[in-house]
């Protein structure tokens, strides 16, 4: 199955910046049946790891998230980038290439105890994924999982959460 993931995913050369290639994930969100499967795959996995509730950051964890929520009948909670949400929130930074970024969680977004599966089109050097998980247990839930479209395994995203369990369904050696 994952191959036929992959043949969808357009790497993109030298974008945003020079060196980079880009995994750009839209052409699965254009064919119904294939953004359906992979929706499946991720609501699987959710599943299995008896998620309460689905966390996404914005913004393309938003287009991930929430159809595997829906799947599921449980909740969504979008980790949104700074001053976006009206009520109080709870906030974590994380480090990007230059400088730093942060996201926000309304700080009543996630009852005490709760399983929380993350998901997001990819995976990289899991700065997002991180001040996910802070903000995930800072508001008293239980991290159990991650799942994304794709992994970039050289930036090592899993090993900085050795104890979390990442699912993906397409890797790309040599990021
Ligand atoms: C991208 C991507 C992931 C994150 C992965 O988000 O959608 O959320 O980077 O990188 P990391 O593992 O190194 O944190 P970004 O905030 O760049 O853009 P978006 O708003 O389009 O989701
Ligand atoms: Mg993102």
């Amino acid at each position: 199955m994952a191959n036929i993931f992959e043949k969808h995913i357009a790497s993109v050369k030298d974008f945003p910046n020079e060196g980079i290639v880009f995994r750009d994930i839209t052409p699965i969100l254009q064919d119904g049946k294939l953004f359906q499967e992979a929706t499946h795959e991720l609501a699987n996995y959710a599943k299995k790891r008896r998620a309460d509730v689905i966390v996404g950051p914005e913004a393309r964890g938003f287009i991930v998230g929430c159809p595997v929520a829906t799947e599921l009948g449980i909740g969504f909670i979008p980790a949104r980038k700074p001053h976006k949400l009206p009520r109080e929130v709870e906030r974590a930074s994380y480090d990007l290439e230059y400088g730093s970024n942060s996201l926000e969680m309304h700080k009543d977004a996630i009852k005490p105890g709760q399983r929380v599966v993350i998901c997001d089109d990819l995976l990289a050097t899991a700065g997002t994924l991180r001040a996910c998980k802070q903000l995930i247990e800072n508001l008293g839930g239980e991290l159990v999982g991650a799942a994304f479209y794709v992994e970039l395994p050289d930036l090592k995203g899993r090993e900085k959460l050795p104890d979390l369990d990442v699912f993906s369904l397409v890797q790309y050696q040599g990021a």
